[in-house]
């Protein structure tokens, strides 16, 4: 397993992290299997996967309580759990606090469902315009200075909000979406990124399973899974997007001998000082790791992967759709 460290953090962690969204069950379908989801987090750890993402909003507490237990019973030492602060849930609908008060009970309620008593990194999960950026960087440098985390990282955050965070503590990693179809961070995150030696962690790697090239024009959706209202997955953009899948499946087995999946995350890892968040599960949606690592894209393979997301995906849309509201003022007053 390739590693890199966490900007200046002094902290290294894999270059393939093992994302806990769905299996906190809320978004992806309803609650995941516990035992098999302990089954995933431990596997992941097996494989040399070290760096562990989840957030308090997953499931709602869910994904920070299994992988809590997950890694009980020796495994914590050789984990490294970047969660996230700063999501506030009532009545299951989310907004925005990262209020210097809601970081301090957030983080006693991490460090309790994850059974430890450090977060590796921790991050403002999305930016809260309610609240001085300064104030929600100072309480996070206090938690810093007192041990219970031992890094500090911002999601979703522009330059701009960035810059004006670091006015009171220092960044030590971004987390942005970023995969071959959703590449909006490289005009502005990444080199921003670059120019401030901050680590970057990019979301959604298989675009919620879409660049796994396993999805079809057939593939049914449960419940509350996200990819029923997600653009991508509606005509006609849906077969622009498997278009595309397949166009970069075949070129990566002719000149890789790998699938799709392998492609689309070693090429983040080409494009800089990227770590690439993997979402899984289930154990056997790793298997495809080892094929990730070891090799490098070239600048004509990159060129050609970009010739074909021109000539297939025609009518590109982001992630938008996921984007969190904010508290109403009136909210903010109660
Ligand atoms: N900071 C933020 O705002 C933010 C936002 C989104 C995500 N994230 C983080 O980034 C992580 C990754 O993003 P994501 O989970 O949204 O999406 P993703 O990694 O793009 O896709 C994950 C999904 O792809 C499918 N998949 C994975 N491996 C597969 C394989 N080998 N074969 C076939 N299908 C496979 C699985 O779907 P099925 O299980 O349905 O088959 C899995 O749940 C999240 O878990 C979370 O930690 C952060």
């Amino acid at each position: 397993m390739e590693t890199i460290r966490i900007g200046t953090s002094g902290l290294r962690a894999s270059r393939v992290a093992l994302g806990t969204w769905a299996i906190g069950g809320w978004m992806w379908g309803g609650n995941s299997d516990p035992d098999e989801s302990i089954r995933t987090i431990r596997s992941a750890v097996e494989r040399g996967i070290t760096l562990i993402d989840t957030a308090p909003v997953y499931g709602f507490g869910r994904s920070e309580e299994i992988v809590g237990q997950a890694l009980s019973g020796g495994l914590r030492e050789r984990a490294f759990i970047a969660t996230k602060v700063g999501l506030e849930w009532r009545d299951g609908k989310v907004r925005r606090n990262a209020s210097r008060a809601r970081v301090r009970t957030e983080v006693e309620d991490s460090l309790r469902r994850l059974r430890t008593d450090y977060i590796d990194l921790y991050q403002v999960h999305w930016p809260d315009p309610l609240v001085p950026f300064q104030d929600t960087a100072d309480e996070l440098a206090r938690l810093l200075k007192e041990g219970k985390i031992r890094a500090i990282g911002v999601s979703n955050y522009s330059p701009a909000q960035m810059t004006e965070f670091r006015q009171a503590a220092p960044i030590h990693s971004v987390q942005p979406p970023y995969n071959l179809f959703e590449r909006e961070a490289e005009s502005d995150v990444l080199p921003y990124a670059a120019q401030h030696d901050i680590g970057v962690l990019c979301y959604g790697a298989l675009c919620r399973g879409l660049l796994a090239g396993t999805i079809t024009a057939a593939t049914q959706f449960k419940g509350d899974d996200l990819r029923r209202d997600d653009p991508k997955f509606q005509e006609p953009r849906y077969s622009q997007y498997l278009a595309a899948v397949a166009a970069l499946d075949s070129y990566a087995r002719g000149r890789y001998g790998l699938p799709v999946l392998a492609l689309a995350v070693r090429w983040i890892l080409d494009q800089g000082d990227t770590i690439a968040l993997w979402g899984a599960r289930h154990p056997r949606q790793l298997d495809a790791v080892q094929d990730a690592m070891g090799w490098e894209l070239d600048d004509e393979a990159k060129k050609h992967i970009d010739a074909i997301l021109l000539q297939t995906v025609k009518d590109p849309v982001g992630p938008e759709f996921m984007a969190p509201p904010l508290r109403s003022e009136s909210a903010l007053a109660a």
